[in-house]
């Protein structure tokens, strides 16, 4: 039987981490956050995906790759797209399994252009304020079912 498959979906900006506005977003890079991640899913005997791209087309790319490859779960931070890409919900909407958000600030305390997101009306789950223990958390929650 092949392992179980879960992607890591990281939006705009989400590179730059650990550099950019480290009083919001804390001091871990992209790829301390991908690495502890990729750990964790190994230990769990689960194959894992870490993708960013800053284009939104890339991102649904990869959201339809998921869904052709029969990948259990998208862990997705669409970062700004959240707040306006319908493209990113209907792509969401075309994959049948486990869908989870994260933010690493707490987006609700923040702008109120910040407080909507496309995204929620698809995941199953949202995490948001917990800093980069959010996508832990999430990925705790999929290698849980
Ligand atoms: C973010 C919050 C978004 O509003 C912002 O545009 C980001 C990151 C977060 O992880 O807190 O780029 O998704």
């Amino acid at each position: 039987m092949s392992q179980p498959k879960v992607t890591v979906l990281h939006g705009p900006n989400l590179n730059l981490l650990g550099a950019r506005e480290p009083e919001v977003y804390g001091y871990e890079t992209l790829d301390d956050v991908n690495n502890a991640l990729r750990e964790k899913a190994r230990i769990a005997g689960w194959a894992i995906n870490c993708f960013q791209s800053n284009h939104e087309g890339e991102l649904i790319d990869a959201i339809h790759a998921a869904r052709l490859d029969e990948t259990l779960a998208i862990i997705i931070n669409p970062a700004a797209y959240t707040h306006t890409s319908v493209a990113i919900l209907d792509a969401l909407n075309a994959f049948e399994g486990k869908v989870i958000e994260v933010h690493i600030s707490n987006v609700h305390k923040r702008e109120s252009f910040r407080h909507h997101s496309y995204v929620s009306l698809r995941a199953d789950g949202v995490i948001a304020g917990l800093g980069t223990q959010g996508y832990q958390a999430a990925l705790k929650a999929i290698l849980a079912t």
